[in-house]
């Protein structure tokens, strides 16, 4: 994840969020027809072990119907739906996204997030890296060129994965005071930092200062022309944005 002078790489937040229901097979097909370089996803783990791409902790935002992720089976998540008034929508497994951007004519980075790593001790990480292993993306040859780049906030969970799969690139990501101080991005030896796009304006060092420690930075949400020059201005690698078309073209990069 070297840091690109010619401007950030653009991540999908959930996809094409803006325009599409998040996290929708929809929403990632106009990501990556609009030139998204990466696309961002959530994951959490169901009762009965399945890694599904769900943010919030209920469905009760995101669907048609009302619950705990961890606390449904699969088949239950699968019966809801997950789209707009106009256009329904499937339930999108972790699976199902990975095979998307694989199957894909040009090479697309997925920004995997786990949620919850306390809950289940481990599991999330465990299930996450035996899917990637599954389809061969587990070890990379290097970070930079890698398929898959797991993010968290919680330093234990990126540790976890620094452990099992030393190769696969990883982001720490938290507000500045988790960088600033030097600590918890490097005790874990995540390859990048994770910072807001808050977080960024109040403390431009900090993308010189993690790439003096040899990591790239990985910005969100950054929506706004002036966030996009401003990453563009401090070197960040990788901006995950709401609007991939639009964030192309002002970069001029399609
Ligand atoms: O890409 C990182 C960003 O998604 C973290 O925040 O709440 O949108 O998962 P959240
Ligand atoms: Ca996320």
């Amino acid at each position: 994840m070297s840091p690109d002078r010619r401007g950030p790489l653009v991540v999908a937040h959930r996809g094409a969020s803006a325009a599409l229901p998040e996290h929708t097979l929809a929403a990632y097909e106009l990501a990556l027809e609009e030139g998204a370089d990466g696309l961002e996803c959530d994951v959490r783990l169901t009762r009965d072990g399945h890694l599904v791409c769900v943010h919030d902790r209920k469905v009760d935002r995101t669907s048609s119907g009302t619950g705990i992720v961890s606390e449904m089976t699969l088949d239950s998540l699968n019966a809801l739906d997950y789209g707009s008034t106009s256009e329904p929508a499937e339930l999108l497994t972790l699976s199902d996204l990975i095979t998307l951007a694989l199957d894909f004519a040009r090479p697309v980075k997925l920004f995997i997030e786990t949620k919850h790593p306390v809950r289940f001790g481990g599991l999330v990480e465990a299930k996450l890296l035996a899917e990637l292993h599954r389809f061969g993306i587990a070890s990379p040859p290097s970070a930079d060129h890698s398929r898959a780049v797991v993010m968290s906030f919680s330093a234990t969970a990126v540790w976890r994965v620094r452990r099992s799969a030393p190769l696969l690139p990883t982001v720490l990501l938290g507000d500045a005071s988790r960088y600033l101080g030097g600590g918890a991005s490097t005790a874990v030896g995540a390859t990048a930092i994770g910072p807001s796009i808050k977080a960024l304006r109040e403390h431009p060092d900090l993308v010189d200062r993690a790439a003096a420690a040899g990591r790239a930075t990985y910005c969100w949400t950054v929506d706004d022309k002036a966030d996009v020059d401003l990453c563009r201005e401090l070197g960040v690698s990788w901006v995950a944005t709401n609007h991939p078309g639009r964030t192309k073209q002002w970069l001029g990069s399609v």
